[in-house]
């Protein structure tokens, strides 16, 4: 999609919250990300992130925040991968001062910026607002179970061709991940979203602890995703 598809896209998700020259230049500078990050990924944040407001019945002031910083979450991307969330942090500032000039106060600043500097699975801190919450979570993403298994087949194609070994590669490392309480990934999953999507990752965690339908899902993964000679 070119840069005025995503205009038109981004302002119908944002209505007057957000100012036009801001959307415009995140979509320029979102769009010179890695490939990962490009303006797919903070459509996807923003749309995330407007129905996250919509489920806590928030107002307009925090709906603009929260759709702020998944707009700038990942503007660091462009320079630097390992320290983006630092790089987007500074320029949220830069790009509120140059862009959105008057529409946040000082206070929504700072809390639109410590989203951005705040939105990474390895933030261990607690948050700043309820803000960087909300943009944390939306980042995450919806519990989807064959989202995260062909993320996890994805990385494996190169090296793993036996379908048994795939299997039980992807589903260890699953269960490494999001067994209930000792999964690595709920030390830093944001509260709030085991409530909110406290359903979702029933059904996720049912599918996950079910050898058979866990492993039958993976493997038609895998069939779907290696390419054919
Ligand atoms: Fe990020
Ligand atoms: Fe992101």
């Amino acid at each position: 999609m070119d840069a005025v598809g995503w205009d038109l896209k981004f302002r119908s998700l944002c209505g007057n919250l957000i100012p036009q020259d801001l959307i415009r230049y995140c979509i320029y500078s979102n769009g010179l990300n890695d490939p990962a990050h490009q303006n797919d990924h903070i459509y996807q944040v923003c749309v995330l992130g407007a129905d996250i407001c919509n489920h806590l019945e928030l107002g307009d002031d925090d709906r603009a925040m929260v759709l702020a910083g998944c707009l700038m979450h990942d503007l660091g991307c462009r320079y630097d991968r390992k320290t983006h969330h630092l790089i987007s942090y500074g320029l949220a500032y830069s790009f509120m001062d140059n862009y959105a000039n008057g529409h946040f106060s000082p206070e929504e600043q700072l809390k639109i910026a410590h989203s951005c500097l705040q939105h990474r699975a390895s933030f261990k801190g607690a948050f700043y607002s309820t803000i960087s919450e909300i943009v944390a979570l939306a980042d995450r993403g919806m519990p989807d179970f064959d989202a995260y298994a062909t993320r996890a087949v994805q990385f494996r194609l190169g090296e793993v061709s036996d379908p048994d070994v795939m299997v039980e590669g992807v589903l260890q490392h699953m269960l490494e991940k999001f067994t209930p309480v000792e999964g690595y990934a709920w030390k830093t999953y944001p509260l709030m979203g085991k409530r909110l999507f406290a359903q979702e990752w029933e059904e996720f965690t049912n599918l996950l602890l079910d050898p058979n339908k866990a492993a039958e899902r993976v493997k038609a993964l895998h069939i779907q995703l290696t390419p054919s000679e």
